[in-house]
């Protein structure tokens, strides 16, 4: 359990512009960074790729058969749309954790369905950057 790719989906290279309010001032590279420092810490190679294409997201899933042994997922909008992503994620079968930096359960109603949810092994939502490094812990004990 010691390759692990994270997946950023739709407008998560807009974070420190998009509603600071909901997901703060720290700006993607401060992501990369943390997410770095978190999979440092566990001991752990991490990867991660960001994308607004839902296509590109399932390609990429796709791709990591064979290459990793756990995904950290966080499909921003995709969560409540897509089929196909979880569809990728059972397909492969790699295990996965579902992040989402705000806590999607106090927003919109809409939000507060995943349809990712039921291909991941665990759901960290409202924890902020804190969730990613909760993620790569679950990976080192599990
Ligand atoms: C998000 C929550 C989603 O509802 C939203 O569409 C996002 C980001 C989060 O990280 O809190 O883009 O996944």
């Amino acid at each position: 359990m010691n390759r692990i790719l994270v997946i950023n989906g739709p407008n998560i290279n807009m974070l420190g512009i998009r509603e600071p309010g909901i997901y703060g001032n720290k700006n993607y590279n401060d992501l990369l960074r943390f997410i770095a420092a978190a999979a440092k810490d566990a001991g752990l190679d991490v990867q991660c790729f960001q994308s607004n294409s839902e296509g590109a997201i399932v390609d990429k899933i796709q791709q990591a058969y064979g290459l990793f042994d756990g995904i950290i997922i966080n499909p921003a909008a995709y969560t409540h749309t897509s089929i196909a992503i979880p569809d990728a994620l059972k397909a492969v079968g790699i295990p996965a954790v579902e992040v989402h930096l705000s806590n999607i359960q106090e927003r919109e109603s809409y939000r507060s369905i995943s349809y990712t949810s039921e291909a991941c092994e665990k759901t960290i939502s409202g924890m902020g950057f804190e969730g990613y490094a909760e993620a790569i812990r679950h990976f080192v004990v599990n």
